[in-house]
């Protein structure tokens, strides 16, 4: 089965089900992105679970979340895909795990619990297959300003124009304007997409972000006191916690993953809801658009690099990227 050919598909399937996170594009190039980056153990971890069935790659089993979401047996899952952020953009914004994930049903918790799991001994080789699909898919939702923002339910209620066709908020940032650009400027496809955001990170504009992008700390939110023993949160100690504490009752969302979402959630007041509709619905040319390609490609660089550091603590022990 060859999952990326469905990129051709994206805009259609998107259009209709404004719901889904980044679209296939996005997090085929998110997980195509990862891919490079992984050292070696996290590849040979890689490849041997996903097999022929995603050619080896994180980048085609990104979208099998999003695929699966409408199967009777995965419905219980739809909820993971996001945080309802309870704030007012684009006045303020933020992220807290108590207000808007109490329920612990959010993608904050998701990713702890699907971290535990893809090392878990005692499961079996397909249910490690779907947590490694869910890593991959989550960490790259939570990148999309959109799945961390409770308001018109992520920009789905806000009607807009793409180009002059009917679309809405959440959409146009899930395909429309993503899909533009990369049609535009690279290639039409994620492997060349992403292929363009590797060499941004390992030798270009991105180059200097990245030690930063792996901190997991945030200039605009004081750091959880949770962690205030430790040396400073990073991926590895948001790791280890996660496994001292793997034994308790409930799951914790991790301290990365929080700080991920906020940043993300940042550009609902920055970006995403400087637009009025009666005005202007249109998002896809003007200022509106030059203004947020910017930030897509910013934001899927991310979280694919993160992806790669997330995996390389788990199986390698250290991050072990430039
Ligand atoms: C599978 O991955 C290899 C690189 O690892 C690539 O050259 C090839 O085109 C991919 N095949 C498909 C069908 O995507
Ligand atoms: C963790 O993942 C398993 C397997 O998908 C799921 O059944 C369980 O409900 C999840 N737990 C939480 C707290 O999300
Ligand atoms: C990095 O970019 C510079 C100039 O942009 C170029 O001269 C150099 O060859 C590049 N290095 C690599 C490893 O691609
Ligand atoms: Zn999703």
């Amino acid at each position: 089965m060859v999952l990326s050919g469905l990129a051709l598909f994206v805009p259609v399937t998107l259009c209709v089900q404004g719901s889904y996170a980044w679209g296939n594009l996005g997090h085929q190039t998110i997980g195509f992105i990862a891919q490079e980056f992984l050292a070696p153990n996290a590849l040979s971890f890689v490849q041997t679970t996903l097999g022929s069935m995603y050619n080896f790659s994180l980048g085609p089993a990104a979208t099998w979340a999003d695929m699966v979401k409408s199967e009777s047996e995965f419905t219980w899952s739809k909820n993971l895909h996001f945080v309802d952020a309870e704030d007012d953009p684009p006045t303020s914004c933020s992220v807290e795990e108590i207000r808007d994930c109490a329920s612990q049903i959010c993608v904050l918790a998701a990713i702890a619990n699907y971290t535990t799991r893809v090392v878990d001994p005692t499961l079996d080789a397909e249910q490690i297959q779907e947590a490694l699909k869910f890593i991959d898919h989550f960490i790259g939702d939570i990148g999309q300003p959109l799945h961390v923002e409770a308001v018109a339910a992520g920009g789905n209620d806000i009607d807009a124009l793409c180009d002059g066709s009917k679309t809405n908020l959440h959409a146009a940032w899930d395909t429309g304007m993503l899909t533009k650009n990369v049609d535009a400027v690279h290639g039409g496809t994620s492997e060349q997409y992403a292929a363009d955001l590797v060499v941004q990170i390992k030798n270009g504009s991105f180059s200097s972000l990245t030690s930063n992008w792996l901190s997991c700390t945030s200039i605009t939110e004081p750091v959880d006191n949770r962690r205030a023993f430790s040396s400073g949160p990073s991926i590895e100690t948001d790791i280890r916690s996660l496994f001292a504490a793997r034994d308790a009752e409930t799951i914790t969302p991790l301290e990365c993953p929080l700080i991920w979402a906020r940043e993300s959630n940042a550009f609902d007041c920055s970006t995403v809801f400087n637009f009025e509709p009666e005005v202007d619905p249109e998002l896809c040319t003007g200022s509106y658009f030059t203004n947020a390609i910017p930030v897509v490609d910013l934001q899927i660089a991310k979280q694919g690099f993160r992806l790669a550091a997330w995996l390389n603590v788990l199986f390698d022990g250290s991050p072990m990227l430039p």
